[in-house]
């Protein structure tokens, strides 16, 4: 794992207007987050042990913030990856189009939002992670290692 974020991700610390009753974040499109919001989703309720996403978007930026409890992301553009941990809600990070990413190690309770410039669109999608790196032109996977990364 090399730890270099990718290409087009980036680590944002929001601004937390925190006072004695207690903390309040707010996001405006095109502020805090690097876009005009056209969709908002949320992971929850995942059960332990899974590991979810597994693709890549053609187009799609997002910005995802934990805002309850934690999870990790895998993110691999086919030649630098990081593994972050989101933890914070004042924490987001932002995934730009054609990177790999994998979310794991959901604590239970956690709450997974996410931010998107695009509606939902499956053509969108990259799922394998085989044609994911031709398109990226990243050298072949060295034989005996082959995507997902979390559990290989
Ligand atoms: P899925 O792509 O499996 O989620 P993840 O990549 O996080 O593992 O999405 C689960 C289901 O939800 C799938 O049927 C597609 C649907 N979905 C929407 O309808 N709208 C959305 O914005 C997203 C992200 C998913």
């Amino acid at each position: 794992m090399d730890d270099v974020l990718p290409a087009g991700c980036a680590l944002i610390e929001l601004r937390s207007r925190g006072d004695a009753r207690g903390q309040l974040i707010a996001l405006e499109g095109d502020r805090e987050v690097p876009f005009a919001i056209a969709r908002v989703y949320y992971i929850y309720g995942t059960a332990p042990g899974t590991v979810r996403g597994h693709h890549a978007h053609r187009a799609l930026n997002q910005l995802a913030i934990c805002v309850a409890g934690s999870c990790t992301m895998l993110l691999d553009d086919g030649h630098a990856r990081a593994r972050i941990t989101l933890d914070s809600p004042a924490r987001a990070l932002s995934i730009g189009s054609m990177v790999w990413r994998e979310m794991h190690d959901f604590t239970p309770g956690a709450v997974l939002m996410v931010l998107a410039d695009r509606a939902y669109d499956e053509s969108d999608y990259i799922r394998d992670y085989d044609r994911f790196r031709a398109l990226v032109g990243a050298p072949e996977v060295p034989a005996g290692i082959r995507g997902p990364h979390v559990h290989p």
